[in-house]
């Protein structure tokens, strides 16, 4: 039997190789264990749009997208996936884990491209309808944790890193100074020790979020 309630729309941050990704699908397969309805999804590529746009962002190419297009394109990704997907499982008070949402335009192109944050924050309220996300988990580690796990996963899998995993170390302390910046301005964020294995991790996930009354 499903049961439709509680629910809530939660996003997951950090640097590349926090360990974001892993808990979110712990979360996921916690949530789906008590019986509740649960989307889980990512930006960007949650929707089939973000899926081209997820290949042209990541790709590296001699000819990338200039900054400005770059969070354009985040964008429209985020639009088309809270327009066609997003707002119509809250609406079916469905849970939605997000691997990524708005706060990650605002640390990766407001703190690593250096575009104004009003230009970042305006974009995101448009792109959003002004939806938030009733808790947003940052998991943090320093960036020397983040590149060795990379580098790992990169010689496990034979895989490459992509435009953004290419980018140097000051690229991505300015991300994860943004996140913890970000963290202290508002009540929905809280921030995971991403040092931490990834059990400890959901049992303090389950806590915040038996503790704020969304579980
Ligand atoms: P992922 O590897 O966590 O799936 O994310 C893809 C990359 O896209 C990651 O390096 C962060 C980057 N990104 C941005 O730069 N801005 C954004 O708005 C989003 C959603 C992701």
């Amino acid at each position: 039997m499903t049961i439709w309630f509680p629910m809530a729309f939660i996003t997951f941050e950090g640097i590349d190789g926090s360990g974001k990704s892993s808990l979110l699908k712990n979360f996921d397969l916690h949530l789906k264990n008590l019986g509740f309805a649960v989307e889980m999804t990512r930006e960007p590529g949650g929707s089939e749009l973000g899926r081209e746009l997820r290949t042209i962002l990541l790709k590296n190419s001699k000819t990338p997208p200039c900054a400005e297009a770059e969070l354009l394109l985040y964008e429209a990704d985020r639009a088309q996936h809270v327009a066609t997907l997003i707002k119509p499982w809250l609406e079916k008070k469905t849970w939605v884990l997000s691997d990524r949402f708005m706060d990650s335009s605002l640390a990766f192109q407001g703190a690593g491209r250096k575009i104004p944050f009003e230009k970042v924050r305006w974009l995101n309220e448009f792109a959003t309808q002004g939806l938030l996300p009733t808790l947003t988990v940052i998991v943090d580690c320093p960036i020397e944790v983040s590149m060795a796990r990379r580098a790992k996963r990169e010689s496990e899998a034979s895989t490459k890193p992509d435009r953004f995993e290419n980018e140097v170390a000051p690229f991505h302390q300015a991300v994860r100074d943004e996140y913890l910046k970000m963290a202290k301005t508002h009540s929905r964020f809280y921030v995971l020790d991403g040092t931490k294995s990834q059990s400890t991790m959901l049992e303090d996930l389950i806590q915040e979020c038996q503790r704020r009354k969304i579980l």
